[in-house]
């Protein structure tokens, strides 16, 4: 069978990292969640005191980082200089300090290349905002996933809630529409489906559905690409 990248782009609490995870598992792939590489660049300008309008600071942290995403039993941890910051990435603060430092060109261009290097030999589901469209253009099956904006609200309240931050539903609601404002309008690489994107809307499904009509496309997909290599 021919192994695939498939990329699962869109907005906050669209389900991806849930998605994307399952989708891996299930069709026996790696799993790579970009957004994590942009919450670490941020986690260490936060802890640095790194001023986040100085886009020449930020880039060269980010290339000064050593970033790794490490997936053993099912577990997927992520380090940073050798220091496991999992939990730490996750907090409301790191998520809109990972949405400040997205915009900088210099960071991008850095973490672009680590992703790309990562995917290299395929068989990889790779998560994020600019996937299929500036990642892997190339990708053999690129999702845009989405739902309602008040239903992402509440999936990311219930997370923080989980982790024992306890943030009122219209603070998350405003939360998640300012990082939708700041990933679609930023001048690099904005948050847009991709023309060749299959849009899975899944408002109204839950995670484990979604990832079972997406293990189906790239399924087909594969089929399609072994077949053509046949030729
Ligand atoms: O997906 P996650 O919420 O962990 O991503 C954190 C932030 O990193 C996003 O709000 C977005 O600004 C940025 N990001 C990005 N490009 C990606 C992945 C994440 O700009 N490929």
């Amino acid at each position: 069978m021919s192994r695939l990248i498939v990329t699962i782009d869109g907005p906050v609490g669209s389900g991806k990292s849930t998605v994307a995870r399952r989708v891996a598992e299930l069709l026996g792939y790696a799993y790579l969640d970009s957004g994590a590489m942009y919450r670490a660049v941020a986690w260490k300008a936060l802890r640095e005191n790194t001023p986040f309008d100085c886009e020449e600071k930020l880039a060269a942290l980010a290339g000064a980082t050593r970033i790794d995403l490490v997936s053993t039993d099912g577990s997927y941890r992520v380090l940073v200089d050798g220091t496991d910051v999992t939990q730490q990435i996750r907090t409301a603060a790191v998520a809109q300090a990972a949405s400040k430092v997205a915009v900088v060109a210099g960071v991008r261009t850095v973490l672009v290349s680590e992703q790309r290097r990562a995917a290299e030999r395929g068989g990889v589901v790779m998560e994020g905002r600019d996937i299929g469209t500036v990642v892997f253009p190339d990708a053999g099956l690129k999702i845009f996933l989405d739902a309602a904006v008040e239903v992402r609200a509440e999936r990311r309240r219930l997370e923080y809630a989980q982790k024992g931050e306890r943030l009122e539903f219209s603070e998350v609601l405003e939360e998640v529409r300012q990082r939708d404002r700041r990933d679609r309008e930023r001048a690099v690489s904005p948050l847009v489906r991709a023309r060749d994107a299959v849009l899975v809307d899944n408002t109204a499904m839950g995670a484990e559905e979604t990832a079972r009509l997406i293990v189906l496309l790239a399924r087909e997909r594969e089929a399609a690409k072994a077949e053509a290599q046949q030729v």
